[in-house]
């Protein structure tokens, strides 16, 4: 079966209701405290350019959207979600990857972070270039950290004053990305020598 992802449109305001059923039956089943999405929020970001969904013919199949923090100096691709009947096939590496392209595009200065004990979203994280960090080296906009609180270890974080909790945290900084791309190569000591030798000579004489 074909699917299909595509930044999501108005003709997919349809759908915000089927993603927020999504999201909240995998909470349920993970036993984690995904923060709880309205279908109203959904539809804003589908209006705004900041979604993408999947869709094999009309059946949704996954979803992801752009959050951003801090005066957009983070940004997060968040409601990561598969429907059951598509995991294991890829397909969330591919909505991740298209998220992120079009988070690059949209705030293309901005650090790209998530927080995750997924170990399909770590490996997904990973393949993009995010690197493993601590939380100081995150968002420290209080409204982001806020919607930790319906998670059942909220109480870990704030013991940790917000430094550490069971999540990883992950960075993509393409800052550190460019100084990587443009280290300069340091000038080479030359030295004339004259080889003992014949370079040239091989085994086949
Ligand atoms: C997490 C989720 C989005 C993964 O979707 P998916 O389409 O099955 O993932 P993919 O097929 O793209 O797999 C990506 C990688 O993760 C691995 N993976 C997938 N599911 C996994 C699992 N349950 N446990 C460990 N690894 C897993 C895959 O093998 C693949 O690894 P590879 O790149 O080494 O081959 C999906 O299971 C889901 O919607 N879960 C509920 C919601 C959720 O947990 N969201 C993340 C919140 S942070």
């Amino acid at each position: 079966m074909e699917v299909k992802i595509y930044i999501a449109t108005k003709a997919h305001l349809k759908y915000a209701q089927s993603i927020c059923d999504l999201i909240e039956s995998a909470a349920k089943a993970r036993g984690t405290g995904i923060a709880k999405r309205e279908p109203q929020y959904i539809e804003k970001k589908i209006n705004e350019g900041k979604a993408v969904i999947a869709l094999a013919g009309e059946t949704l199949a996954g979803f992801c959207y752009i959050e951003s923090w801090g005066h957009d100096k983070f940004v997060a691709n968040s409601g990561l979600i598969v429907n059951p009947d598509f995991r294991q096939l890829g397909l969330a590496g591919k909505i991740k990857k298209k998220i992120f392209r079009l988070s690059r595009k949209k705030f293309p200065d901005a650090k790209i972070f998530g927080i995750t004990t997924s170990l399909a979203v770590m490996k997904i994280n990973s393949k993009l270039g995010y690197k493993p960090v601590t939380f100081s080296e995150l968002t420290d906009d209080p409204t982001f950290w806020a919607g930790c609180q319906s998670c059942p270890n909220f109480d870990i974080l704030t013991r940790n004053n917000k430094k550490m909790c069971l999540c990883t945290g992950m960075l993509y900084d393409p800052e550190a990305k460019a100084r990587k791309k443009s280290v300069p190569v340091e000038n080479p000591v030359v030295i004339n020598v004259e080889p003992h030798t014949n370079l040239t000579q091989t085994h086949e004489q």
